[in-house]
């Protein structure tokens, strides 16, 4: 059993303890709900416990099913869970196989527009600087990783996509776009880091196209709560 020692990091939705065993840490999910970089901020109630569970049980199924290496180790409770100890890439890696939020703004292409191959997007994850987008030059250019890195990362969040597409697609969901992060072992391993959630996915009925995500309560469209009880619904049947 490991020991939550002292927290060494809190996020917009989290925050990280370390614990007696230096390899590992101890990640505690938060309600707190926060959109546009912190400008828009509120409360998702039970979102936390939502996150941590899709979260594990998504990473669970990446590592044993799609052999995607990631941070988890064990569920220790509603809201905590045992991670690997890593270094964050500094960058956000988004895919896309519909178009929605900033790269519908951006580009001007519609909402919905189902895009004839998935896509990635770097952004530098840095608050001051609102995450800009970048391309995977200005990573090389700004330090932010290796070409052996960008390679593998690359490499990881389509086989994420590939796995997760399908199987959302399987429970009535579509995955339109997600955010990932990957960080680096001690021994300089890239693996799966962050969370996948409500929170960094857009999640469309298949039916329906409602959004069963953050979305909700980035542009207050009501029944926040419902949504992440109804993705943990279509997962885990509750
Ligand atoms: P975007 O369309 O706003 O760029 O978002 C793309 C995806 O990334 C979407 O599923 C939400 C997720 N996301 C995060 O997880 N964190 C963020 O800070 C942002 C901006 C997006």
């Amino acid at each position: 059993m490991s020991t939550k020692l002292e927290q060494i990091y809190e996020g917009k939705a989290k925050k990280v303890y370390k614990t007696d065993d230096p390899e590992l840490f101890i990640v505690d999910y938060k309600d707190d709900a926060t959109a546009f970089n912190g400008k828009k901020k509120g409360t998702i109630s039970g979102k936390g416990v939502i996150n941590n569970r899709v979260t594990n049980f998504l990473m669970e199924k990446l590592e044993k099913e799609a052999g995607v290496p990631t941070h988890f180790v064990k569920e220790l409770s509603e809201r905590e869970t045992l991670v690997k100890k890593v270094t964050i890439v500094p960058l956000e890696v988004i895919i896309r196989n519909i178009a929605a939020g900033s790269m519908s703004k951006r580009l001007g292409i519609p909402e919905g527009t189902v895009l004839p191959i998935p896509t990635l997007e770097f952004s530098y994850k840095n608050d001051d600087l609102d995450d800009p987008l970048i391309n995977d030059y200005h990573a090389l250019a700004m330090g932010l990783a290796t070409r052996e890195d960008i390679d593998t990362i690359t490499t990881l969040a389509f086989k994420v996509n590939d796995y997760l597409k399908t199987f959302f697609a399987g429970i009535g969901i579509e995955l339109v776009d997600f955010k990932l992060e990957f960080g680096k072992t001690t021994d300089g391993t890239i693996i799966l880091a962050d969370e996948i959630s409500p929170d960094t996915c857009r999640f469309w009925d298949s039916k329906t196209h409602e959004k069963l995500d953050k979305d909700r309560f980035r542009r207050d469209l009501g029944n926040v709560e419902g949504a992440y009880q109804e993705i943990l619904h279509r997962l885990f049947g509750e």
